[in-house]
């Protein structure tokens, strides 16, 4: 993912996808003008890329110019108007093949078939790499097309937003999602996971997902996914990866208008992890970061003592217990550090100090998102 100015954007189309179709694209046009040397006319600034690749690809002798889409104020200073400048060449006789980088709405083509009103062209031919079916509102014909795209920017290759990503070499497609914050909050038992979780909801405006609280939610309200996970868990076995997946799917989109999610207790494993950025992609997001509070054994087995002799909670009791579980919660997490260090996500914060502390470096790690 990358940001342009205030935007965010996803990879779309590879650069070899590009190629590809610009491969095709000149095969095709070489093909249909047999002998006859073209001249391939770019409209800047868009398709300085396309029409450099593209006619390093052509086969045969070739000319090549460009004109460029110019602004001015109209003569009620509201209305913009595009003029294409640039044409100086005398075009008499030739076989034009505009070059253009993308053709949405048609707007540009229409200006284009209106300096070429007086030319007296052998013939005028239209190729654009992208095309936007959806966007087009004009019947001019389009001769040549590369790759046909959904109604949605994009940048890169050429294109730009507000003058940035013109240089990228592949294409990216505006996220319709903008940024959300999502988190993986672990921290080993006795880390004050919950308290924090519960600062961070209200700072940042997110939505606590516990799976342990989701699965109880879905089982007492008798769901069908709530169901199924219980035919599992009667059987002592555990609940599959996608019926978990599926649950967790079923509360993001409840809360679709939330800045982010803190994800607790899942995922545990590669494969969940993997699950997880699969869901958090198909709603055109991400995970941001795990954040892990990190706290010493020892302190955490005091922690846990003091707990246990106020909560009544059997397992705070046990010092051997206690230690059991820290083990268990380092043998977890140590893949899933690795998973999400891989991409450079892994935030260790140190979970020992006052409340208000611990919180604030929290806050420093998330505002780096
Ligand atoms: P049209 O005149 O509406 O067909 O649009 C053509 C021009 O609009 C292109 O030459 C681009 O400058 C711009 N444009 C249209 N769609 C996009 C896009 O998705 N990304 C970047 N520029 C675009
Ligand atoms: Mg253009």
């Amino acid at each position: 993912m990358i940001k342009l100015h205030d935007k965010y954007f996803k990879p779309f189309i590879s650069a070899e996808e590009i190629d590809t179709a610009i491969a095709l694209m000149v095969e095709e046009i070489s093909n249909a003008l047999g002998d006859e040397i073209p001249v391939f006319i770019g409209i800047l600034n868009g398709s300085f890329m396309f029409v450099s690749d593209f006619v390093k690809k052509y086969p045969k002798p070739c000319e090549v110019t460009f004109i460029k889409l110019a602004s001015y104020e109209g003569v009620k200073s509201s209305e913009d108007i595009q003029r294409l400048i640039g044409l100086t060449q005398d075009l008499t006789g030739r076989t034009v093949i505009i070059l253009e980088d993308i053709i949405d709405s048609g707007k540009t083509l229409a200006e284009v078939h209106r300096i070429f009103q007086n030319e007296k062209v052998k013939s005028l031919q239209i190729a654009t790499l992208f095309y936007k079916p959806e966007a087009y509102k004009k019947d001019f014909k389009l001769h040549y097309i590369g790759i046909e795209i959904p109604d949605k920017f994009i940048v890169g290759y050429g294109l730009d937003y507000d003058n940035l990503g013109r240089d990228l070499p592949e294409i990216y497609q505006i996220k319709e999602t903008q940024h959300m914050t999502n988190l993986v909050l672990f921290g080993p038992p006795g880390a004050g996971k919950g308290t924090q979780a519960d600062f961070l909801k209200d700072k940042y405006n997110l939505v606590h997902i516990s799976t342990g609280d989701v699965f109880r939610y879905n089982i007492k309200n008798k769901t069908a996914l709530g169901m199924l996970a219980k035919s599992f868990i009667d059987k002592g076995a555990l609940v599959p990866d996608q019926v978990t997946i599926d649950m967790l799917n079923a509360e993001v989109e409840k809360n679709a208008a939330a800045n982010g999610f803190i994800f607790d207790g899942f995922p545990r494993t590669n494969a969940q992890a993997k699950a997880l950025d699969q869901l958090m992609d198909s709603k055109d997001s991400q995970i941001n970061a795990m954040i892990a509070l990190e706290v010493d054994d020892e302190v955490l087995v005091k922690r846990l003592l003091q707990r246990g002799e106020t909560s009544g909670r059997a397992d705070d009791a046990d010092e051997s217990i206690i230690r059991n579980r820290i083990k268990v919660y380092y043998n977890e997490t140590a893949i899933l550090k690795d998973y999400y260090t891989d991409q450079n996500k892994y935030f260790g914060v140190d979970g020992v100090g006052s409340i208000e502390a611990i919180t604030e470096r929290l806050n420093s790690v998330i505002d780096t998102l």
